[in-house]
């Protein structure tokens, strides 16, 4: 049973160091967190492990690319260092890894090791009277893979709370709703309540079971391993750990697609107002009064899902912002030139309402051609390695992206990958994202 448990346990460690990556590619991370020299610095091999592969699946990760031009764009956007759940989830998995891995070596000792009470050694016609059946091997690498267990999933609790909050997430939707309409879109929300639930349960089976041992049997076994009982629950822990791993998994796959759809949504919004501009802003007398690049600043700097479900409404950031661009330009001219800062202010109600006009129907096709799947920016995910768990979950699964309108609930789509995850069926995808990796941290450049 020890030996079941801790195959799953390498499987959900490698699987968690993946989905580590693939939360700095949906976040807009910085990838810099995995960079050898500081893994090295640090010495403990876990450490070192789990940042190379990081490190591996972010290098050439086109969604890493489109997020350092976004940063460049407007660096104050973005936090200088990312926080610790991200940053430092190398050095949180890399001892969990140890554990697991030590453990790993004691049952395979303890598979294959000698148990007889008495041992028989025929060439000597000795019968040794020993204790060899005890078990401590196993309760304790137990106990030990359990407690990293529940580690690994209070970080990937972190890591989903962090993704489903608009407050931390760099732009993402509240909650991950996918819809039109956020008032029709719960998003992840029951997800997010599940993910706490799971985490408690799987924090307090981290508790040792060594330590509870009784005096059995007339004080002839005053001390026993408790072997069994530990693994039985190290196995329930691998449980609730596949649980938080499917939903934290089916909650990046829907960060991926909005992150595709932010940026489609973002050149449609900026060809739009750059269209309306040029017919409403150009005038030939007054080329002073076009201030194209300053609108598009705008649209660049401000979270697209912070104001495209109404995009035009008046109170919303975008329309706002617009505005305020606009009364500038018109106070800075009106101080150079008469009638300029007058003629701007005059087009500022038909620069609106033109917007107001071309806008929406915009954003709606798309929406529309998202669902097809026919935007014309493609989504980043596939030029990333870490594509062929998204792939195995869009595809092979059938796990969908969700919205409100939708009749499909999280749950179901939850449940596929879990299902997949209990059939080993997750372990291919998860080890072709690391197929052309040499197993060693990329050089020092
Ligand atoms: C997301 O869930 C939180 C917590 O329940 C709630 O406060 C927030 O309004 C939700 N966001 C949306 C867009 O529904």
């Amino acid at each position: 049973m020890a030996s079941m448990v801790l195959f799953e346990a390498n499987v959900l460690a490698l699987l968690s160091e993946v989905l580590c990556a693939i939360f700095t590619e949906v976040m807009q991370g910085k990838p810099e967190f995995t960079d050898h020299l500081i893994h090295k610095l640090k010495h403990h091999p876990g450490q070192i492990e789990a940042a190379a592969i990081m490190e591996y699946i972010l290098d050439e990760s086109d969604c890493v690319k489109v997020a350092k031009k976004v940063h460049e764009i407007d660096p104050l956007q973005k936090l200088k260092q990312d926080r610790y759940a991200l940053r430092s989830s190398p050095q949180w998995l890399g001892p969990q890894i140890e554990v697991i891995r030590s453990a790993t070596n004691m049952i395979e000792r303890e598979i294959n090791s000698v148990n007889d009470n008495p041992l028989i050694d025929v060439s000597r016609n000795k019968a040794l009277h020993c204790g060899n059946f005890q078990g401590t091997p196993i309760g304790v690498s137990m106990d030990n893979t359990r407690l990293a267990i529940a580690a690994i999933g209070k970080l990937m609790f972190a890591q989903f709370t962090e993704l489903v909050n608009d407050f931390y997430n760099n732009g993402l939707p509240s909650n991950l709703s996918g819809g039109s309409n956020p008032s029709l879109d719960y998003g992840f929300k029951g997800g997010d309540v599940a993910m706490a639930s799971y985490c408690s349960e799987l924090q307090f089976l981290a508790n040792p079971v060594t330590n509870h041992v009784q005096s059995a049997e007339q004080h002839n076994q005053a001390i026993n391993s408790l072997g069994l009982i530990s693994a039985r629950k190290t196995a329930e822990a691998v449980e609730i750990l596949k649980l938080m791993l499917s939903t934290y998994l089916v909650a990046l796959c829907q960060a991926i697609d909005l992150r595709h759809l932010e940026e489609n949504l973002k050149l449609t919004v900026k060809n739009t107002i750059s269209q309306v501009a040029k017919k409403v802003l150009t005038i030939e007398l007054h080329p002073s009064i076009f201030c194209e690049e300053d609108l598009l600043h705008v649209v660049d700097c401000e979270y697209v899902f912070t104001y495209i479900d109404d995009p035009c409404l008046a109170t919303y950031p975008l329309m706002q912002k617009l505005r305020q661009v606009l009364l500038d330009h018109a106070l800075n001219n009106g101080v150079n030139e008469k009638d300029a800062g007058t003629l701007i202010l005059q087009k500022i109600g038909e620069f609106e309402n033109q917007l107001k006009v071309v806008l929406p129907k915009e954003v709606e096709g798309v929406r529309a051609a998202f669902e097809a799947g026919s935007l014309l920016i493609p989504n980043r995910i596939k030029s990333c390695r870490s594509y062929p768990l998204y792939r195995f979950v869009r595809e092979e699964l059938g796990a969908v992206y969700l919205t409100g309108e939708k009749v499909t609930s999280p749950g179901e789509e939850f449940d596929k990958v879990f299902t997949a995850l209990c059939k080993g069926e997750i372990i291919d995808p998860l080890l072709e994202c690391l197929e052309e990796w040499n197993g060693v941290p990329l050089p020092i450049r």
